[in-house]
């Protein structure tokens, strides 16, 4: 595995894969079991394995909540080892130029649900998915079903700005209790840990997204909104300052 920490030596060593399937994995690190999941499929489905981590600071909308996020490189270099072949770990001055005033921006999806609660999010999302598909030019990325709308946006932009690269959407990884697998769940105490298993429970149980609402409050947590869309119930939910978002199919 050889990790890339300027783009130029990383454009120099992409100029060495011509020819081969690329499999890539964009994350923020803190990985986990299910970006082992996403790396192991891409090293099943393609030749090489491309994993970028970055901390995006441009789809934080809370300052605080970019300074708490869990930045674990030498762990996550050692869980993604036998999978990935490629790791780019850029910096943010490089992969901004322009410092963000150029953006990727969707006027529908992206306002709604986790982008009315977390203003600009999927813009900073759209804008860096966008920039590390043009640097790793993968044949496919694979994303994780736990993030829906992100995952719905990015596939609608590959296909507006037609961009050559195949979609993966990977189901989503969940503990015993049936908590997602998520980098946030390490700030979770044990006493919010235990009670976060109630969230994904309740979302697939309650009759309609007000029922689940309304259940989730009861059951202590701040709750940032339930919603029904075609097949799916997504949720977001707040529990000790932790935001966790989930969803399950209707
Ligand atoms: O899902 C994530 O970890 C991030 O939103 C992504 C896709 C790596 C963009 O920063």
């Amino acid at each position: 595995m050889k990790v890339w920490r300027t783009l130029g030596d990383w454009r120099a060593a992409r100029g060495g894969l011509a020819g081969r399937s690329i499999g890539f994995v964009p994350t923020m690190g803190a990985l986990h079991a299910g970006h082992r999941t996403l790396l192991a499929r891409a090293s099943a489905e393609n030749d090489c394995v491309v994993l970028s981590i970055f901390v995006n600071p441009t789809q934080f909308n809370d300052p605080a909540d970019l300074a708490k996020y869990p930045r674990t490189l030498e762990a996550d270099l050692a869980l993604a080892a036998d999978l990935a072949d490629h790791v780019i770990v850029p910096e943010a001055a490089e992969l901004y130029p322009d410092n963000f005033n150029y953006r990727v921006t969707e006027d529908s999806l992206s306002r709604r649900l986790e982008g009315a609660h977390r203003p600009g999010h999927f813009d900073g999302v759209l804008t860096v998915v966008l920039k590390l598909l043009n640097l790793v030019q993968p044949t496919r990325a694979y994303f994780g079903e736990k993030d829906w709308q992100q995952l719905r946006l990015v596939e609608g932009m590959v296909r507006a700005l037609l961009l050559p690269v195949e979609i993966v959407a990977c189901p989503t990884e969940r503990e015993s209790d049936g908590l997602a697998l998520s980098s946030r769940n390490r700030r979770l105490s044990p006493v919010a840990r235990a009670q976060a298993g109630q969230f994904p429970r309740i979302l697939r149980s309650a009759a309609t997204a007000a029922a689940a609402m309304t259940e989730l409050s009861q059951s202590g947590f701040e709750v940032d909104y339930v919603a029904d869309e075609p097949g799916v119930r997504l949720g977001a939910i707040r529990t000790e300052n932790v935001r966790l978002i989930d969803n399950v199919r209707l």
